[in-house]
């Protein structure tokens, strides 16, 4: 790809990267606090498999083009991936926080790059994710301190 990715694309690529690191985490949860980080790992991975259709077909509203290949999303991704192995409740929670951090900022750059273009309906969106990310970040933040 000869074209600089758009900085909407690279988020797309983090959504799509962070929905399978979701599973993996959903998958391979092991201890005490099992039932409960598989269920609250199952509302993430739809809350972020919906954002990534919504952030891609508002790219297409504008006309944009979505990266839509595996190889694209890797390639692009601020959010690394981690191997299939068993984590414990607390290392997923730890792994959790810190995307949200990284969502959290992807989010924030693009809104901001948006506002500078009168792009209301891409800021619009960002918004609506940043407040979802920010009660996760509260929630998970919390679940660690004990
Ligand atoms: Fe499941």
């Amino acid at each position: 790809m000869a074209e600089k990715v758009s900085k909407l694309n690279v988020f797309l690529a983090d959504l799509a990267v962070m929905n399978i690191k979701v599973h993996n985490l959903h998958w391979n949860v092991v201890g005490m606090e099992f039932k409960s980080v598989h269920k609250m790992t199952e509302k993430i991975y739809e809350t972020l498999q919906a954002q990534f259709d919504q952030t891609a077909e508002l790219m297409r509203m504008q006309d944009k083009l979505p990266l839509a290949a595996m190889a694209d999303y890797l390639k692009n991704s601020q959010v690394e991936e981690i191997e299939s192995r068993e984590y414990s409740t607390l290392e997923v929670l730890e792994l959790l926080d810190q995307d949200c951090d990284t969502l959290m900022n992807q989010a924030k750059q693009v809104r901001e790059e948006a506002d500078k273009n009168d792009d209301f309906l891409t800021v619009n969106l960002m918004e609506e994710f940043l407040a979802v990310y920010a009660k996760k970040s509260w929630m998970l933040k919390s679940m660690l301190r004990e």
